[in-house]
């Protein structure tokens, strides 16, 4: 096995149907926050991270995310003749030189742990990260994928991405059962898919970040249908954590559940009132919309 985490799969074949009618005709992951697609704050984590080939597993209806990473000749030229070099600039540098897509089909919605699998012939025997762009982490540097890295790094076995949540929220997360290393580290007893509350072994929830060896192939192999019905890739963890340790991190940073309306306006708000462009006329704007 390779020791670098050079490549990160992007399972971005959902059906998004949490956003209808928005994303009745175009991907969920190309919702914008403010100027950007979810899925491009994804891929410029995984490329802060030093990953250099994204892996998407797609499906039909999925197009616009193609596109969206592919050269766009048309435009480019017509920004180029009108001299607009700062918004081609943009355009241009969406994948860097360096970094290559792959893109996957997934013909049917079976889960994330069967999403993940469809990757297996592209990564082969490497280390590799997961990234579920529903879930913006912005942690005001490098991102969290970077974070995970230097764990892995460091310690050379699987790391996912957690979160302390509300314990009555349970059900829409993977739990994990886990005993503390050192500051945000600790080592995965179990995990369980979506636990009612009172059946969950904690509150520490697995968000969209994984980093993953690559035994995690031949475990997916034998995941049957889980909750919701479908292969879990929470059920392919379960079966490797009886073979090799796996790593729960607790990431510096704020999480956004853009799979959820309401984490996707809170998104918008709190990155606008970064964006340099925006800020000024946003504050100002907020705070008249209070006084009203
Ligand atoms: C998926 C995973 C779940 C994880 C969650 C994070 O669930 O199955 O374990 O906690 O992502 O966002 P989904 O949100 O796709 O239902």
């Amino acid at each position: 096995m390779k020791r670098v985490v050079k490549k990160a799969v992007f399972p971005v074949a959902g059906l998004g149907t949490r956003f209808l009618p928005a994303t009745k005709a175009s991907p969920k992951e190309m919702l914008p926050v403010v100027d950007k697609p979810l899925i491009q704050y994804a891929v410029e984590e995984a490329i802060a991270a030093g990953v250099d080939t994204l892996v998407f597993v797609t499906s039909r209806t999925k197009r616009a995310i193609e596109d969206h990473f592919d050269k766009a000749y048309e435009l480019e030229t017509e920004l180029a003749n009108r001299g607009k070099s700062e918004l081609l600039n943009i355009l241009q540098n969406i994948v860097p030189p360096h970094v290559s897509c792959v893109y996957i089909r997934q013909a049917e919605a079976l889960g994330l742990g069967h999403a993940v699998n469809c990757a297996r012939q592209v990564i082969g025997d490497e280390p590799f990260a997961v990234i579920l762009a529903d879930d913006l982490i912005d942690d005001g540097r490098d991102g969290c994928l970077s974070q995970m890295v230097q764990v892995f790094e460091e310690r050379r076995c699987s790391v996912l991405g957690v979160e302390r949540i509300d314990p009555s929220e349970t059900q829409s997360y993977g739990i994990v059962q886990a005993n503390p290393v050192q500051d945000r580290l600790s080592q995965l007893e179990s995990i369980v898919e979506k636990p009612k509350p009172a059946d969950a072994p904690s509150n520490l929830a697995v968000v969209g970040r994984y980093i993953l060896t690559p035994a995690i192939f031949d475990k997916l192999d034998k995941v049957t249908r889980g909750a919701g019905g479908e292969i879990q890739l929470t059920d392919g963890i379960a079966a490797l954590l009886r073979e090799e340790s796996v790593l729960a991190y607790e990431f510096l940073g704020k999480r956004y559940d853009c799979g959820s309306k309401l984490g996707y306006l809170m998104a918008t708000i709190e990155q606008g009132l970064k964006h340099d462009e925006l800020k000024e006329g946003f504050k100002a704007y907020l705070a008249r919309l209070k006084l009203d």
